[in-house]
């Protein structure tokens, strides 16, 4: 643990500019700099670093933050790792505080499980390239199948020697704790005695995403079908099979760079996508994909590529890919491979540019690959071409987007020349089941306005997350500036008071008892609230330190604006000589959301209202509801919307 002070020291002492200059090169733009996007490839700069706020902005990726985020963004570095990077670079001493018996106990054990993982690497590597039988089989048989030094040592390849115990009796002449190594599945003991896992076999060890061993995969090189072409790590504290992706920490610049990840299935198929210079490539590795894996990928890109073989059992595993990456709201492509051909093999056969020229031209999105595989499948018969329609509204409705959902429908009505309306409908119906009581209809080409009587008629609940986000901006962005208010006092007389914003809007909110659904909003309200009970009215700068929240602030806190070079002047100029807008934008916000919690509540009460059979228990939810409309009417004219009913 880093003591709180040191951390303070360390944020007093990092000058954001001068580290990131370590990594971009900045030119000065007005009181701020600018520079290329290190997190994507482009041609104008829209990098901006404020050294008087302390965050950086990027605007082609969208990231945002302060000088610690910007390191564990672009160095995939924890927050005390960054912390120590910063502690190093401008001599700051780390003097961690005293750890409990149970944290230390915790600790030891899983450094132990990295460290014995790390021990058997050193070995692997080294018996691969310094011994003769590594050089003659391993090496050879890496080479044989046209695998690169480089890429070699760059995934830290090794071969286990045919010893029974060559790895076992290493440990014990170098003092080495064995226990950490049986732990590991390293080495095992049958009533023979001590035997190495993994031996003769050629070796693909496992990394996390920063770069330490956690398991390893070890390939037999006999051809004999009774062995197990694989022997893999078991899972343990520092190995979760559903999270970890193979080839994820060399690829994982890449996958930013490229803004795009292919994803294939085994160990040699990653090793030779980057022989053929393809780097932003992970396999799950045998393990069918799971959701931890593809939000794994979604830390770096919402593109994904699945490579599939292009024999049965690799088409039903792709289509269970999609279904699964379009849930996580990612965008999927597929790639089919000729008859038999795996990526490791169809690159091995074709020279490098063709097979990027193969790879590129062979992307089809989700809708086109299951339409032309289900499609074949169907041939002309009508009943099966329905059922293929049905399977592509099924994976529609799982996309969480619903713009994304429209443009899909619109697709596959023209692909199958069917009315879009039904399709909408049958989408619409497959939301329904996937879930009840939260999901957002499907854009109508009807439903050109969004008057609040409609919400309610369609039954449809409101997100809140856009108003309850417009809120926090409005208190994180002009706070303190003062709104002139309308009080009105006791004896009924009316005066103008100026208020600040934040006071305004932290009042309306408490009035009422309303409550944030996102809880990142809701901690930063708090914070507001604190820091008012404490008669200080804090602003954004107030987060910045916070690495929970300060990446969300500063997305809050800068727009597009801030590039150009006296924005900070036109934005006083605006923001100082317009309290009435400002006045405006703030009650509107609050109505806004106010309406719409209001129609939330008068939507569940309608829900309850059908479940009842009593008489007077419908009467007193009827008269509830009338109450709530009486109050949404109130909140509606208030915004001056004219209701039509
Ligand atoms: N796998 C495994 N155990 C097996 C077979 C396969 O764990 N007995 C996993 C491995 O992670 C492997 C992946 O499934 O990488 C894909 O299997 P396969 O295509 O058979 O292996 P490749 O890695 O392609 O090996 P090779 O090209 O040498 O046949
Ligand atoms: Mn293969």
């Amino acid at each position: 643990m880093i003591p709180q002070e040191t951390i303070a020291k360390i944020f007093d002492s990092a000058d954001i500019v001068d580290v990131i200059s370590d990594f971009v090169n900045l030119k000065k733009s007005g009181s701020n700099f600018k520079g290329l996007s290190p997190f994507s490839n482009e041609k104008t700069p829209s990098f901006m670093v404020s050294p008087a706020k302390g965050i950086f902005k990027d605007f082609s990726s969208g990231k945002g933050g302060n000088v610690v985020t910007f390191l564990m963004e672009h160095d995939q570095l924890n927050y005390p790792e960054a912390l120590k990077w910063l502690a190093r670079k401008y001599n700051i001493e780390i003097i961690e505080e005293e750890l409990s018996n149970e944290q230390i106990a915790a600790n030891n054990s899983r450094e132990g499980l990295y460290l014995a993982q790390q021990y058997a690497n050193a070995f692997f590597k080294d018996q691969l390239f310094n011994s003769d039988e590594g050089k003659s089989i391993g090496l050879s048989y890496f080479k044989s199948r046209g695998y690169l030094e480089t890429t070699i040592k760059e995934f830290e390849l090794g071969y286990s020697p045919l010893k029974m115990d060559a790895l076992h009796s290493k440990a014990i002449k170098d003092g080495y704790a064995i226990e950490n190594l049986e732990k590991a599945g390293l080495v095992k003991k049958s009533e023979k005695g001590w035997y190495d896992f993994y031996r003769g076999r050629v070796i693909f060890p496992i990394h996390n995403i920063t770069g330490r061993i956690i398991g390893f995969g070890g390939r037999t090189l006999r051809t004999d079908k009774k062995v197990a072409k694989y022997f893999n790590s078991p899972e343990s504290e520092i190995y979760n099979k559903s999270k970890v992706l193979y080839g994820m920490y060399q690829a994982k610049n890449s996958i930013i760079k490229e803004d795009c990840c292919f994803l294939v299935e085994g160990y040699t198929d990653v090793i030779s996508m980057n022989k053929s210079g393809i780097k932003n490539v992970v396999s799950s590795s045998g393990t069918s994909l799971t959701e931890g894996q593809i939000r794994l990928i979604k830390r770096f890109t919402n593109n994904i590529i699945i490579l599939y073989d292009g024999d049965a059992a690799g088409i039903n595993a792709s289509f269970r890919g999609i279904d699964l990456v379009l849930k996580q709201g990612l965008t999927v492509k597929v790639i089919v491979f000729p008859e038999n051909e795996d990526p490791d093999s169809y690159s091995n056969k074709i020279s490098t540019s063709e097979f990027q020229n193969f790879l590129y031209e062979n992307q089809k999105d989700f809708l086109t690959f299951k339409a032309e595989m289900l499609l074949n499948k169907a041939k002309k018969d009508p009943v099966k071409i329905a059922e293929t329609i049905k399977d592509i509204v099924s994976s529609i409705a799982i996309i969480p987007d619903p713009i994304t959902r429209s443009i899909f429908i619109k697709s596959t009505s023209q692909t199958f020349d069917i009315d879009e309306q039904m399709l909408i409908q049958e989408v619409n119906k497959k939301l329904k089941k996937i879930s009840p009581s939260n999901y957002s209809p499907s854009v109508q080409d009807n439903s050109k306005s969004f008057l609040p009587s409609k919400a309610i008629d369609k039954g449809v609940k409101h997100k809140l997350d856009t108003q309850e986000k417009d809120l926090i901006r409005l208190m994180l962005n002009y706070g303190s500036l003062s709104i002139p208010l309308e009080i009105k006092s006791e004896n009924g007389e009316t005066s103008e008071e100026q208020y600040p914003l934040a006071q305004f809007i932290i009042e309306e909110m408490l009035t009422d008892n309303l409550n944030y659904n996102n809880s990142t909003y809701q901690n930063i309200f708090n914070e507001f609230v604190d820091g008012l009970e404490n008669g200080l009215l804090i602003n954004d700068q107030h987060f910045i330190q916070n690495p929970n929240l300060t990446s969300l602030v500063v997305d809050l806190t800068t727009s597009e604006n801030t590039l150009s070079e006296n924005w900070e002047k036109k934005h006083q100029i605006q923001t100082k000589t317009e309290p009435l807008r400002l006045k405006q934008a703030a009650i509107e916000s609050v109505f806004i959301y106010k309406l719409r919690v209001t129609e939330n509540l008068i939507l569940e009460k309608q829900m309850q209202l059908k479940e009842f059979v009593n008489s007077t228990e419908s009467d007193i939810k009827l008269e509830e509801i009338n109450e709530l409309m009486k109050v949404r009417n109130i909140f509606a004219k208030e915004l001056g919307i004219i209701i039509t009913q």
